[in-house]
């Protein structure tokens, strides 16, 4: 598996609090390398926007809630149609141990992160951008800044995509 380098840490040291630090720390590997590159991407394409580029180093963060394994994320993408279809109603009580939970917080990752940034009190603009960022930025309204997000989930989405 490819490692994060010295520049990785140094990015997620430069860009981020200590309490966003913390939170990329409790990434799995493959996501924190995912999350550096995005930053790096976006970074060499000239973005200036401090709140994107933190937002890209975290975007992926609800990922932390399970230890993903790699069986659980490939079989995600192949059946990512019915695995978003059902409710979390569908897990029931057992909660965290249930055979459902690493799809459920896959599926459900965008929502989950932008909870656990809101609680270690990051700024809204960034958690909206990481619970918005699997969403057609055209179809974003209701929320304050609403020009400005869709064109950061834009650049985001776009960052995303090629990494
Ligand atoms: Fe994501
Ligand atoms: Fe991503």
């Amino acid at each position: 598996m490819a490692a994060m380098g010295p520049e990785d840490w140094a990015l997620a040291a430069r860009w981020l609090s200590p309490s966003e630090r913390a939170l990329f720390q409790r990434m799995q590997r493959p996501d924190q390398i995912h999350c550096a590159r995005v930053a790096r991407w976006l970074l060499a394409e000239g973005e200036a926007d401090e709140i994107i580029v933190r937002a890209a180093l975290l975007h992926d963060v609800g990922k932390a809630r399970y230890r993903l394994g790699v069986v659980h994320r490939t079989l995600y993408v192949l059946l990512a149609p019915l695995f978003r279809a059902f409710p979390p109603l569908f897990m029931g009580a057992s909660g965290e141990s249930h055979w459902w939970m690493p799809y459920y917080v896959i599926a459900n990752h965008p929502r989950l992160g932008a909870s656990m940034l809101a609680q270690a009190g990051c700024d809204e603009r960034l958690w909206r951008l990481v619970e918005l960022h699997q969403q057609d930025p055209q179809l974003v309204g209701g929320i304050p800044d609403v020009q400005w997000t869709r064109d950061a989930l834009a650049k985001l989405r776009r960052a995303d995509s090629h990494n």
